[in-house]
């Protein structure tokens, strides 16, 4: 989740006079067990979350343009060292990455801002290919920019809506559209603009996060998008033929804020990372009943939670991965950490 700069600035100047993270539990008896896998230093916000099919995590930040690839297994042993998560690459001079998803095994598309308040007209796509990847042997990466977006208000969160076809989509959290990318040719265009996507009156974000899930036996996929401060989560079919709008969107729940969220498609789930509780909220993928299964209103465990994601590979679907702002939004009884990668099992 990401505000406006003047509140970011002095969430940071707060967060700097900060005396060292908190990581007590206050007394709150969550439903699902946890473990830190790692934490940055205070202040970091992590932002997003993409899992490579070996298993390990690749972060974005928020707070410098770096993407960090976390072993899940070997970090968590220590999860307070810095060689815990190595930097895969810094996008400097770009300032701030957002959004991340994968097409093909081990290509990758980061949402990135030239701007350190990710002002308007300052977002492009960038690509980071992995597959020659190895952080001893071969840590140069190939990366390019993809696609700018000159006329974005706040690019955010990022999915694969067709690998076959190279077709991406990213939600833009202040025009309250989902557009569409061809990353193959750099062409884009609004794919979505709903109601359910705006700004809602004295907010700040729309649509921020955005998923998709395949209709079985149909050319059709669900888009998942919730609405950060319209509080919703919502669904609507698109045609992977037409790359349309084939039917209304659904409103699945109201009432609990998220910034980006996970499907689960195993277990029949959406989880919901909700910043302004500190929790993690889980709805089934059809919609009915919320539980928080982590967190609370002022435990820090996930202070700040800003994505999740479903494990792969080395890890399995048990395994949800949760990244933090470390409080920099909205800081826990005045107080930051640094930004966390929380593994819960469910
Ligand atoms: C990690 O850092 C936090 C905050 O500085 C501290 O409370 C905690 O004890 C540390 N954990 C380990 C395993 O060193
Ligand atoms: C959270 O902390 C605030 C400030 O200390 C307190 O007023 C509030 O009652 C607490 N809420 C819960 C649910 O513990
Ligand atoms: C907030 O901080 C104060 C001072 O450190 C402490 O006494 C209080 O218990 C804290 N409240 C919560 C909800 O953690």
């Amino acid at each position: 989740m990401i505000t406006r700069i003047p509140y970011l600035l002095s969430c940071l100047a707060l967060a700097s006079s900060a005396q060292g993270a908190h990581i007590s539990r206050r007394g709150y008896t969550p439903q699902a067990e946890s473990y830190i896998v790692h934490q940055f230093p205070n202040p970091t916000w992590v932002e997003n979350i993409a899992i490579r099919q070996t298993g390990q995590l690749l972060v974005t930040l928020l707070s410098a343009p770096d993407l960090y690839l976390i072993d899940p297994i070997s970090a968590s042993v220590h999860p307070n060292s810095t060689q815990g998560a190595t930097l895969v690459h810094s996008f400097a001079p770009l300032s701030a990455l957002l959004g991340i998803t994968e097409t093909e095994p081990d290509h990758f598309y980061v949402v990135a801002s030239s701007s350190p308040d990710y002002a308007p007209g300052t977002f492009s796509v960038v690509s980071v290919d992995l597959s020659f990847y190895d952080p001893a042997k071969n840590p140069d990466i190939v990366t390019k920019e993809v696609a700018a977006f000159p006329n974005a208000g706040l690019l955010n969160g990022m999915a694969t809506l067709d690998a076959f076809k190279g077709m991406v989509i990213i939600a833009d959290s202040i025009d309250g559209v989902i557009y569409i990318l061809d990353v193959n040719t750099g062409e884009s265009r609004i794919l979505l603009q709903e109601p359910e996507m705006a700004v809602p009156a004295g907010g700040q974000l729309g649509v921020n996060g955005v998923k998709v899930l395949p209709i079985a036996d149909t050319d059709k996929v669900f888009v998942y998008f919730d609405n950060t401060d319209a509080s919703l989560l919502c669904r609507v079919p698109v045609s992977l033929l037409t790359l349309e709008k084939v039917g209304p969107v659904e409103i699945l729940q109201s009432g609990y804020s998220a910034d980006d969220f996970a499907l689960d498609l195993a277990g029949g789930f959406v989880y919901m990372a909700d910043g302004n509780t500190n929790s993690i909220n889980r709805i089934p993928l059809a919609g009915g009943k919320v539980v928080t299964v982590l967190g609370g209103i002022n435990d820090t465990l996930v202070e700040g939670p800003t994505s999740v994601a479903v494990g792969r590979g080395a890890t399995n679907e048990f395994v949800k991965y949760i990244t933090t702002d470390g409080g920099l939004l909205a800081p826990i009884n005045g107080s930051t950490e640094g930004g966390r990668v929380v593994a819960m099992i469910i």
